[in-house]
């Protein structure tokens, strides 16, 4: 009877936290230690990525013992986020670390009593997240992924000197795609390409909007977008078929069977995110700690199977760049 009863204690306490709550680190012994509370919006490989490389940071840092880790995800769902708030306002933290632009989005509620550090937020003016990256006011400040939407075209530009027209897939609901959108028009404009766009609302919906996009472009580019980051590897097996490169706003997307980007270092951008936590914690406030924009450390990234599977082959200034990282 005990048992059923702590059970349904349990059950009750998930339901009203609205989300799964596997803390993915936490120390048995919690007196004295310092609380950081981390929201991420669902599992992708990059933002797991990013997590792991922040926890393994604190440890490099000599935190592991000195902090426990409630980690908790939205499982993508938006409406999972205000409730995750509620409970970290509720469970006071020293600081609340946000994995990704809606979560960060979500997390201003919370800014009145706690401080945020924000991770991997692309465009956090036009988020709204802050008003000077380099004062950052209301107790938030992180580590934003621009992404570099002229190297990337003039890439594919370099692989493929006949694109004529290029397709974009992006989730408008996330403001990091919208941003990237409206750079990925502008670098099309400037380049005389044509642009052909789907917009999806959830990863489930990505399959037939690629599937209706491959015949019309000659390549696609898809934004650091987290609804498309979800369901990679769909993406990536029908545009093999249909023999279109596939050019990414990130890394990850490239491990999942993308073609090529060139961008930054998500480890270091992990790593980052929890020296600024850090630094929160040992008191200094957000208003002082300017957000890291990583934009110049860049790399190449190919998939060498998906680039064998397109029977595409590297010119030699991109072959013999130093910067130039293979995956399989
Ligand atoms: N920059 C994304 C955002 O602002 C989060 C993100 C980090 C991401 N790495 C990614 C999205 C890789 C897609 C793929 O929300």
């Amino acid at each position: 009877m005990k048992k059923v009863k702590a059970l349904l204690i349990a059950l009750v306490c998930m339901a009203l936290v609205g989300c799964s709550s596997q803390p993915k680190e936490t120390g048995v012994q919690t007196e004295g230690k310092k609380k950081i509370g981390v929201i991420q919006l669902t599992e992708h490989t990059s933002l797991n990525m990013i997590y792991d490389s922040f926890v393994e940071e604190l440890d490099n840092l000599g935190y592991t013992d000195k902090v426990t880790i409630d980690f908790k995800n939205a499982q993508n769902e938006m409406s999972n986020i205000p409730s995750i708030v509620q409970y970290f306002d509720a469970n006071k933290q020293d600081v609340v670390v946000t994995i990704t632009t809606p979560v960060a989005q979500g997390a201003m509620a919370l800014t009145k009593n706690t401080p945020v550090v924000f991770a991997a937020v692309t465009d956090p003016i036009a988020a709204k997240v802050v008003t000077d990256l380099e004062k950052p006011e209301g107790n938030i400040t992180g580590t934003s992924d621009m992404v570099q939407i002229d190297e990337i075209i003039d890439l594919a530009l370099t692989i493929q000197p006949d694109i004529k027209t290029m397709g974009f897939i992006y989730n408008p609901s996330e403001t990091n795609s919208v941003s990237n959108y409206e750079r990925f028009q502008a670098a099309c404009n400037d380049r005389n390409i044509k642009m052909e766009v789907t917009s999806i609302s959830t990863s489930i919906d990505l399959q037939t909007a690629t599937s209706a996009l491959l015949p019309k472009v000659d390549a696609i580019f898809v934004p650091n977008d987290n609804t498309v980051a979800e369901a990679m590897p769909v993406l990536a097996k029908l545009a093999k078929d249909a023999k279109v490169p596939v050019y990414t706003g990130a890394d990850s997307m490239v491990m999942d069977g993308g073609f090529a980007t060139i961008g930054i270092d998500y480890v270091a951008l992990g790593k980052k995110t929890a020296e600024i936590a850090v630094q929160v914690l040992e008191g200094t406030p957000t208003s002082e700690i300017p957000v890291y924009v990583f934009k110049d450390d860049l790399y190449i990234t190919i998939n060498e199977g998906t680039m064998n599977e397109l029977g595409l082959t590297l010119p030699s200034e991109i072959a013999n760049n130093e910067k130039l990282v293979l995956v399989k």
